[in-house]
């Protein structure tokens, strides 16, 4: 079918005209900008900020909990909801909601998410954190096709792919530590506007390590999914694929390096609100833009700054907090933080900044200090146990240029000059080693590795920067950076994806079989 034919996809894609349109923003974005990409201007009126109250997304029940595990059922559809106040916005959403139900799981249990397909075209659904089997890891081309759609379009050009009509389950085995992962749609060459649309949700994991420690929980543990989009005057979210139907892939010209929107929403609300209580609050960021960097911020800084005091990231708990003044977030990045509200006053309002933005862009939401409160909570000096991996324990070291290429004459991103076909193995990792991996590159973009959480060992001449803490699984490459990641393959042989997580990138080849035997 079409959705697999690389040679359709750069075929659309066009040739030496396109390789100029991606040339401008490419440059232009290497001086001085902070996110790959080009802004999308939204043709309606911008919603007021800080108006709207905070929501969270809706803890998903399971169906069914037994010996064998939590099983949940997930029906991912298009509806249509009020993003902006007043107005009505299709979405594609996993049970008609952005973001999707928040799947809350405890890591000594067996998760298992059917998921039913109602959109008009296929989707993948991938756990993006997870140490998941391959069957189950949402390979790009293993389709879950709509409910209904005829057999003759399980012919595509992965004889590896599998092709599930309507309906499937992906399990998820119960080895994760506690962490804050997110699910999301990864559909060969439609990933962007597929997440763009709606196709994204959180999933937590919880276990006893976490639930020992006196950090905040309940209402006070707030995950908060940032993303920025573009609106239309009929309320409709603007996107430049060049087929609206999504059936053959691509974005118009200037917005191959990335799109930016100007309308930031946090947890599908515009520039919200929220109001809490002076206490320590967890709050749980996740950058799910498709292509949007922040340096987030609070404005005001508490007295004595360092008011973002990070606990976690990608992968969980870092082994003891790090203060900041602010966090650079990279698309797909986590990174969980303790704000002491309890340092401003009661009434005071409180923003969190983002100093990557402008216009629009630089704020992203407000918290309004609405009440004392009782605070027995506590950020411990010691949060986890985290071995670091040992160089020398490394039996390879990769190296892997992620760069704006030529493609076969045309304009695409590469990964060592190759662009993703499902055929291409990029690396082949011994289920059980330890590899260092020298990420190089052109531009920004945030790396990713399915499977296997990796630890940063440099940046350049440096040592790992202050955001690459803990266990990683989304790198911040930036312009012309090296780094080193060390990585064990621990968990599964198979096939599995690594790539560029700004999803225009990845939507344009910048993706690479990792293949783990
Ligand atoms: Cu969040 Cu391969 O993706
Ligand atoms: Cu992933
Ligand atoms: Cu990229």
């Amino acid at each position: 079918m079409r959705a697999m034919n690389r040679r359709g996809f750069f075929g659309v894609l066009g040739g030496a005209t396109v390789a100029a349109g991606v040339g401008v923003p490419l440059l232009s974005g290497i001086r001085g900008s902070t996110s790959a990409g080009t802004l999308l201007a939204s043709s309606v009126p911008l919603p007021g900020r800080f108006t709207l109250p905070l929501v969270t997304p809706p803890v998903l029940a399971p169906v069914r909990s037994d010996a064998t595990g939590d099983y949940y059922e997930l029906v991912q559809r298009s509806a249509r909801v009020e993003l902006i106040p007043g107005m009505k916005t299709e979405i594609w959403g996993y049970n008609g909601i952005f973001p999707g139900p928040t799947i809350v799981s405890r890591s000594d249990r067996p998760t298992v998410v059917r998921h039913r397909n109602e959109l008009p075209v296929p989707v993948v659904v991938h756990l993006h954190g997870g140490r998941t089997p391959p069957s189950d890891d949402g390979y790009p081309t293993d389709l879950l096709m709509p409910v209904g759609s005829a057999a003759e379009h399980q012919h595509g050009h992965d004889p590896a792919a599998v092709i599930t009509m309507g309906e499937r389950d992906y399990r998820y085995p119960p080895r994760h530590r506690a962490a804050t992962l997110w699910y999301h749609d990864h559909r060969m060459d439609f990933t962007g506007p597929s997440v763009w649309r709606g196709l994204a949700g959180f999933h937590l994991v919880h276990d006893a390590e976490e639930d020992a420690l006196p950090l905040p929980r309940g209402d006070r543990d707030l995950p908060l999914m940032i993303v920025d989009r573009s609106f239309a005057e009929d309320g409709s979210l603007r996107y430049p694929s060049l087929d609206p139907t999504l059936k053959t892939p691509g974005v118009t010209d200037a917005y191959g390096a990335g799109v930016l929107g100007d309308v930031i929403l946090v947890n599908g609300v515009p520039w919200p609100v929220a109001e809490v209580s002076a206490t320590r609050h967890r709050l749980r960021m996740l950058n799910a833009s498709n292509a949007r960097r922040y340096r987030l911020a609070l404005d005001p800084p508490p007295p004595g700054g360092g008011g973002l005091v990070q606990i976690g990231t990608d992968g969980g708990l870092l082994d003891r907090p790090v203060r900041h003044d602010a966090i650079e977030m990279a698309p797909a990045q986590r990174y969980d933080v303790v704000v002491d509200f309890g340092a401003y006053h009661v009434g005071q309002e409180v923003t969190l900044v983002n100093e990557f933005g402008a216009g629009s862009t630089a704020q992203v939401m407000r918290f309004r200090i609405a009440r004392s409160a009782k605070d027995d909570t506590r950020v411990p000096e010691k949060l986890s146990e985290i071995a670091a991996l040992n160089p020398a324990q490394a039996v390879v070291t990769r190296t892997m240029r992620f760069r704006h290429d030529d493609v076969r004459g045309m304009a695409g991103w590469t990964i060592n000059g190759q662009p993703f076909a499902p055929d291409v193995v990029h690396a082949r990792a011994r289920l059980g080693t330890v590899e260092i991996w020298r990420l190089t590159t052109d531009f920004h973009h945030p790396i990713h590795v399915h499977l296997a959480p990796f630890q940063v060992l440099s940046r350049g001449n440096g040592g790992p920067g202050s955001y690459d803490r803990g266990w990683k699984d989304t790198l911040d490459l930036r312009p012309a950076e090296q780094a080193e990641i060390i990585i064990r393959f621990d968990g599964y042989a198979g096939r599995y994806v690594f790539h560029c997580h700004n999803l225009e990138h990845e939507d344009m080849a910048m993706m690479g079989n990792l293949l783990v035997t």
